[in-house]
């Protein structure tokens, strides 16, 4: 069975199809980053019309590079939330309109489970049980996942997703939108822990997390530094980035204790962070465990991760039908188990 994958909760259009026996036989993306660089942030409207343009040629792509014809599809999957309202919508009502015209059920994706769904596109595959930490532009969360499709939230950011931190933590250093990837290019220059910025709530039993002090550190050191600043923004973005390796090693490993599982999932894009990448790995191996990540290219929005996701929820008969509903907000844990 070959089911098609449409994203569109953002800034990225992503397209893809994957088959329940072959795996993942095409995706293409299409990024509108360079369009929203210019206002320093994703606007909306800009973002949902360019949607509007992208999702048909990429469809046609990928149906070529599988060479299939759209009756071969068992679905159509796409993003029904959370995300930005335009945007859901471009992608719902394309995903909606095909399904009808071809006759083919309609699967609506929760995009963080397309997220933390995606590493199991890699091989091998995280089994499960196991904790997820989600960690995207919009969200932080650590997951207990004790079977397929059953989501309990054991902590999340209390305030910044870590996405939003590394954004704007970036945008102090005078980096672009997004800043993420960028930030952890000038980290790689940077040398010991220089700043040692506050590790925030680690003396708290809980697994939340909290990033806007963090923040608000670099913005201090930033003014304190402003004759020299230049030189220092790589130790900024090495200490900004220590700080957060050393939170979320702490936190995950509290989930790994609470839980007692032994496999830990990463996703979301800031998952895509080599340092946060070893960090985790490394604390899995001293766990006697084993971490996964998707591929880096998987890790930041894509149709890849909605496709699979909708396969799941395909073959467990959880499809709607053709009105096309979208969920702006949308908590994980209201997903119906699928199985
Ligand atoms: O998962 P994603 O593509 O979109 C959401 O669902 O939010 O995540 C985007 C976020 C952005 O904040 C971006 O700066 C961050 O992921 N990001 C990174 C890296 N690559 C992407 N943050 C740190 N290091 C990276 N290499
Ligand atoms: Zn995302």
């Amino acid at each position: 069975m070959k089911i098609l994958g449409i994203e569109s909760s953002c800034d990225e259009t992503g397209v893809a199809i994957y088959d329940d026996e072959q795996g993942l036989i095409a995706h293409a993306l299409h990024t509108q980053i360079a369009m929203h660089a210019e206002y320093g942030g994703v606007v909306p409207e800009l973002a949902s019309r360019d949607h509007i343009k992208r999702i048909v040629p990429l469809v046609r792509h990928v149906l070529s590079e599988a060479k299939l014809a759209p009756k071969e599809l068992c679905a159509v999957a796409y993003t029904a939330g959370p995300g930005l309202i335009g945007a859901l919508l471009t992608g719902a009502m394309a995903a909606a309109s095909l399904a009808y015209a071809l006759d083919l059920p309609c699967v609506p994706v929760h995009h963080m489970e397309g997220h933390l769904l995606a590493p199991l596109l890699e091989t091998p595959a995280p089994q499960f049980p196991f904790v997820a930490l989600l960690i995207s532009g919009g969200h932080t969360l650590l997951i207990k996942v004790s079977k397929p499709g059953s989501y309990e939230i054991l902590g999340q950011s209390v305030d910044d997703a870590l996405g939003e931190a590394f954004d704007k933590t970036a945008k102090l250093l005078g980096l672009p939108y997004p800043g993420g990837p960028l930030l952890e290019q000038l980290s790689l220059k940077g040398k010991g822990d220089y700043f040692k910025f506050p590790r925030p709530m680690l003396k708290n039993q809980h697994c939340n997390f909290s990033f806007a002090g963090l923040k608000t550190a670099v913005l201090n050191a930033v003014l304190e530094h402003e004759q020299d600043l230049e030189s220092l923004k790589p130790q900024l973005a090495r200490s900004f980035t220590l700080a957060v390796a050393d939170t979320l090693e702490v936190k995950c490993r509290r989930a790994l204790k609470l839980t007692g599982y032994k496999t830990l999932v990463v996703a979301g894009g800031v998952s895509a962070n080599t340092e946060i990448r070893s960090r985790l790995t490394e604390l899995m191996h001293k766990q006697q465990g084993q971490a996964f990540f998707a591929r880096k290219e998987f890790c930041t929005d894509n149709g890849a991760m909605i496709a699979f996701a909708g396969m799941q929820r395909f073959k467990a008969g959880q499809f709607g039908d053709y009105k096309v509903k979208v969920f702006p907000r949308w908590p994980l844990s209201e997903l119906k188990a699928l199985s």
